[in-house]
């Protein structure tokens, strides 16, 4: 199986580094990031990890609670937290889920058998608070995720979520955003006390709303 956007992200049990979770019940009602590694104790991975515990605080005011999985043991898990937190200096927090035999990796979709059926691709899932699947970003084993263009995809999604704006090509905090074209001209005033500029009927850009 494999999952698509607006799916509902499927429930599981899972072993962590930090305990048994059901999964829903772990996300009450945080946002989630899902990331899938190919396996423990590789070098990018333990990057990337290091990457994502360095970012904690990015993460929690945000309100998204972080899970990552790789198909190795809880016991792997936690000898390679340890080489994780002192070749990067972190303190990784998060729980990583065991998946040795592939359950979950299959329930989302993370292994693509054309790559490799004994390891999976990085994967990065975000999930809304109604468990919504809002971003899929799927990158070969040999490239590492660019967690800054994570956290713009969740302002984006968060900011999107809240007001009827999109955000534009390279959009950042702070740039103007896309009024959303359901919106008709002569409601935008009220909508948008900040003001508008049409480039073209519709292409109309606003203040960031919630700035
Ligand atoms: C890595 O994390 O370094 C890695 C894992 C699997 C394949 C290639 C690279």
């Amino acid at each position: 199986m494999s999952i698509r956007l607006f799916d509902l992200a499927p429930d599981f049990d899972a072993n962590t580094s930090l305990g048994n979770i059901r999964f829903h019940e772990w996300l009450g009602d945080s946002w989630g990031v899902l990331f899938s590694h190919p396996a423990d104790f590789t070098p990018v991975c333990t990057t990337e990890l290091g990457a994502v515990a360095k970012r904690k605080s990015d993460f929690q005011k945000r309100n998204v609670k972080v899970i990552a999985l790789s198909v190795d043991s809880v016991e792997a898990h936690t000898a390679w937290i340890s080489d994780i937190n002192e070749t990067q200096g972190v303190e990784l927090d998060f729980p990583i889920i065991a998946d040795p035999d592939f359950t979950i990796s299959h329930l989302y979709g993370f292994v693509h058998p054309n790559a490799s059926d004994r390891f999976t691709v990085r994967s990065v899932v975000v999930i809304d608070p109604d468990k919504k699947v809002k971003l899929i970003i799927t990158y070969p084993a040999s490239t590492g995720r660019n967690f800054d263009e994570l956290i713009r995809v969740i302002d984006s999604l968060q900011l999107t979520a809240k007001y009827s704006v999109a955000t534009p090509a390279n959009w950042v905090q702070g740039d103007d955003v896309v009024i959303s074209t359901a919106i008709q001209t002569e409601d935008i005033s009220a909508k948008f006390p900040k003001g508008y500029r049409a480039v073209t009927p519709y292409l109309r850009l606003t203040p960031q709303p919630d700035l």
